[in-house]
């Protein structure tokens, strides 16, 4: 099993940034593509940022610093994750979108490249079996904000060969996270527990049982979240949400999964949380 010594990003988003960084603070070379240069420049400068905050907070050194950004390359190519060990997409939660991507990595990243991707719910198989190497194909699912988040799902779809799964393991860890394996079904582990969750919340609410600075106050307090469930959709993003529920929806038919008409509503206004500065909460 080689290590991964160069890895792909495709996607500029919350998690496509945060990736960058986690792999290039394990000391590992990345290209960040996006759609458009600009998105991807941001990338690196958002990077940057927290980098120089960090400095300034005693918590790096320059030289980390120049090392960090060193390691990152930015571009709006396709071509240019050619040479991956692994390329990890982390485009728009939208299963055409994402397969007519690994069609195209199919054609452009060398051969015994590893293909994952970051997809929150969808079926990995799907995105294995647009490309001609199906084994080389998992999912790497990381958790919003990628730097602080511990925990990697590494999501073997029944196409993907034992190497691959143990080689997406080994990489997870040397980004410092603590990986898990799980079955490619939507939600994974994680989602799969937790939207039932967030989905009921924004129903209570729209119930008229409590408002919703009382429902995130109250799982805070009474269950010892980090953050209650408006503050954690908005987090996430209202559109990844509602995508997320829509697919565990179309997997398994429970109703705990159907979206609630809040949500949906939200979405069409755009009001998609931290990202577009409203959502639940102003920001
Ligand atoms: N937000 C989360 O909490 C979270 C956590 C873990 C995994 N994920 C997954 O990560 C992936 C990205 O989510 P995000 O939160 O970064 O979303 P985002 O909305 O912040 O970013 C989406 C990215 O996709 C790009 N994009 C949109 N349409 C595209 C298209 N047609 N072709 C190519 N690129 C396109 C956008 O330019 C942007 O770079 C999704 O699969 C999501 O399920 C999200």
């Amino acid at each position: 099993m080689a290590a991964i010594s160069s890895v792909g990003i495709l996607g500029s988003g919350i998690m496509g940034s945060g990736l960058a960084e986690v792999v290039a603070r394990a000391g590992i070379d990345v290209v960040v593509r996006s759609r458009s240069r600009a998105a991807a420049d941001a990338v690196v400068a958002s990077i940057d940022k927290g980098l120089v905050k960090a400095i300034e907070r005693g918590r790096a050194t320059e030289d980390e610093r120049a090392a960090i950004l060193g390691r990152i390359t930015a571009t709006d190519h396709l071509g240019a994750v050619a040479d991956c060990d692994l390329v990890i997409e982390s485009v728009v939660e939208d299963l055409g979108v994402k397969r007519a991507l690994f069609a195209e990595l199919e054609e452009v990243v060398k051969p015994g490249g590893i293909l994952a991707t970051n997809t929150s719910t969808l079926p990995v198989v799907e995105l294995a079996m647009v490309t001609k190497r199906p084994e080389l194909v998992c999912g790497i699912h990381f958790f919003n904000p990628a730097p602080a988040m511990k925990l990697v799902e590494v999501v073997r779809p029944i196409t993907a060969s034992d190497e691959t799964i143990a080689t997406a393991l080994e990489f997870a860890t040397t980004c410092g996270k603590d990986a898990v394996e799980v079955k490619d079904r939507a939600g994974f582990i994680v989602n799969a527990l937790l939207f039932p969750y967030l989905n009921n919340a924004v129903r209570m609410w729209e119930q008229g049982t409590a408002s919703m600075e009382s429902i995130d106050t109250a799982m805070k307090g009474g269950c010892n979240f980090p953050m209650g469930p408006f503050a954690l959709l908005d987090l996430v993003g209202l559109d990844t949400s509602l995508a997320i529920l829509d697919a565990l929806y179309e997997e398994f038919r429970d109703p705990n999964y159907a979206a609630v008409p809040t949500l949906r509503r939200m979405v069409a206004a755009g009001h998609l949380g931290r990202k577009s500065k409203r959502g639940f909460y102003p920001y």
